[in-house]
């Protein structure tokens, strides 16, 4: 299958140096979007990156690289209290996880109010029941394929089925949502990932260690072969 026109690499800063973050999101300034992992030591034990480095990220990006989009990923409880201000910061995209709010149907009405495109991410335990009654009004599903909180964790191969069942879903209930997915994504098993349906790659720590420019070049390689 040769998905050349499809495939769309969002890398994580997480693996970025934070003190370097304009100097690191240069090197990847071919890619599609950047993906921002927000954690708030509670869904997740880290605490990272919040509003006010989004928005000055953006400032940057509108000098620097317009046309590369933000994909905001909220691992944090009541994502429903930040949501305005990460629309406002710049957000092109923002996911959150259904186990994070008690409204997510108001929730990912409100993003979309805001101008700003819907993702729902599903953990590695989370079935796909959890967006049977949304799918229709989501711009993006984020498959997790590792369990969330840190970067360089190992790909979860049991989650090709998900991503392939999810591809199904989509293929019939909403053919215009982008299949993300995020975790433990390398060149040797981008081919697999691809072929069960994801059309925007998520990788942090094979992107920013070593060589950003050079491992994204690699990664579209590979998934070119797939
Ligand atoms: C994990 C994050 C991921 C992470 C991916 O909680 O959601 O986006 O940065 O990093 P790698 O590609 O190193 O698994
Ligand atoms: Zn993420």
């Amino acid at each position: 299958m040769n998905h050349e026109k499809d495939i769309m690499f969002a890398p994580s800063i997480l693996s970025a140096d934070f003190a370097m973050l304009m100097q690191d999101i240069r090197k990847v300034r071919d890619a599609e979007y950047l993906h921002v992992d927000v954690m708030d030591g509670q869904f997740v034990p880290e605490i990272t990156i919040g509003p006010a480095v989004l928005g000055a990220i953006r400032e940057h990006l509108r000098e620097e690289n317009p046309g590369q989009r933000l994909d905001v990923h909220l691992m944090i409880i009541r994502p429903e209290l930040q949501v305005d201000r990460f629309a406002l910061a710049g957000a092109d995209i923002i996911t959150v996880h259904p186990e994070t709010t008690h409204h997510l149907h108001r929730l990912i009405t409100r993003i979309r109010d805001l101008d700003v495109m819907a993702g729902v991410a599903l953990n590695p335990g989370t079935p796909l029941s959890a967006l049977d009654e949304v799918v229709e009004e989501l711009d993006l599903v984020l498959v997790m394929s590792v369990n969330p909180g840190y970067g360089g964790q190992q790909f979860i191969p049991q989650v090709l089925g998900k991503i392939a069942r999810v591809s199904e879903m989509l293929r019939e209930r909403n053919p215009h949502a982008i299949l993300e997915v995020d975790g433990g994504i390398n060149h040797r098993n981008i081919g697999a990932v691809v072929n069960a349906g994801a059309e925007l790659i998520v990788a942090g720590s094979s992107v920013f260690v070593g060589d950003p420019g050079e491992n994204l070049q690699r990664l579209r390689s590979a998934a070119l072969g797939a």
